[in-house]
């Protein structure tokens, strides 16, 4: 365990960002404090040039972001606050439901920083609280296990597992009241949030709550007008949902190479002269609470110029073979 002066250290500043979670100046001086200090404690700083802190590690689906990648996410300051809010508030709701009963969170995709239980940990007690996480990037795996033993936190976790977890099977799912995995990008590009969550919802209690809840991938079209010099935006809606594509597959035993398609319709909308497409993702975390468009590295929106004359329909839809991406072709 670390000293005692730092421990006092952390968990002030754990308490501080707590306290600030709505005034985002003082939380990003808390976040860096506590970086500096993960830093210092597990030697990982997330921004060296070492190849193999950078390589990502390929799952049977998709891939896993490379270790400093995945410590940076801590820096990702709207991202990391609005996780921390939700996990905290899921915990006091399973809590107000189930009084007096140990909530256990399953952490599917730790990071070397672990910032769901180091950050969230010290608010409760062990007798509250407990863990159990699960990592594919050994290093980062043993990071987090050493950051939680120097934090004192090592009584709030279970287990340990160095596993995939687009194919592990959980032991005693059923125990388990929340699932949390923030293992994506944006526009569910490369990573394994979508085939993680088909492996790992049916293992769980159907009123379990999972963590980010969903994820939709929005598009608009737009065109920039030279007359008032701002940009017009059409909303479409959503051409990816999540949630709502894993139930259309029911009990398969196996996620298709492709999920079902989304066409859109461009025919009533060709005479208003757009120029582009853009999509979004949003991520929706718990509860009322959200990444929107460009809040974090998650919610980049990306613009695609259109060719004119506009095609009569764009058909969408998610890959998982042979690389996970969101693709779209025009069609007449
Ligand atoms: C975006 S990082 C987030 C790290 C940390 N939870 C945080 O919020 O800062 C995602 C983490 O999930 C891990 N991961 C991604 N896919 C995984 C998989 N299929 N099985 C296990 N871990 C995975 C990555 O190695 C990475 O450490």
């Amino acid at each position: 365990m670390i000293e005692n002066d730092k421990t006092i250290v952390l968990k002030k500043l754990i308490s501080s960002l707590q306290e600030n979670s709505n005034n985002p100046v003082e939380a990003e001086k808390s976040l860096n404090e506590i970086h500096a200090h993960f830093q210092d404690i597990t030697k990982i700083t997330g921004f060296d040039h070492n190849i193999k802190h950078l390589a990502a590690v390929p799952a049977a689906k998709g891939k896993a972001l490379g270790l400093n990648f995945a410590a940076q996410c801590l820096l990702d300051y709207k991202r990391t606050l609005q996780f921390l809010k939700a996990i905290y508030r899921a915990i006091l709701e399973k809590q107000k439901n189930r009084p007096g009963e140990t909530i256990k969170i399953f952490y599917a995709g730790c990071g070397p920083y672990a910032p769901f239980i180091t950050l969230i940990a010290s608010l409760f007690t062990k007798e509250e609280l407990r863990f159990s996480v699960l990592e594919i990037n050994e290093k980062s795996l043993d990071s987090a296990k050493k950051l939680i033993h120097s934090m004192g936190l090592s009584g709030y976790v279970q287990e340990f597992h160095l596993a995939d977890a687009v194919t592990f099977k959980i032991p005693d799912p059923g125990s388990f009241h929340i699932l949390i995995s923030e293992t994506l990008d944006a526009l569910l590009y490369r990573e394994c949030y979508v085939p993680i969550l088909f492996n790992l919802l049916p293992q769980f209690n159907k009123n379990s709550t999972v963590i980010p809840e969903n994820v939709l991938i929005n598009l608009s079209l737009t065109s920039h007008s030279k007359e008032d010099n701002a940009d017009e935006e059409h909303k479409v809606g959503a051409v990816f949902n999540v949630r709502e594509a894993l139930s259309s597959l029911g009990h398969a035993s196996h996620i298709p190479a492709k999920l079902p398609k989304k066409r859109v319709d461009l025919r009533a909308l060709a005479k208003e002269g757009f120029e582009n497409i853009l999509l979004e993702t949003q991520v929706h975390i718990y509860d009322d609470i959200w990444l929107h468009r460009n809040e974090s590295s998650l919610t980049v929106a990306y613009e695609i110029k259109l060719e004119q004359p506009l095609s009569n329909t764009i058909v969408f839809y998610y890959q998982l073979e042979p690389e996970i991406a969101l693709q779209y072709t025009f069609q007449n």
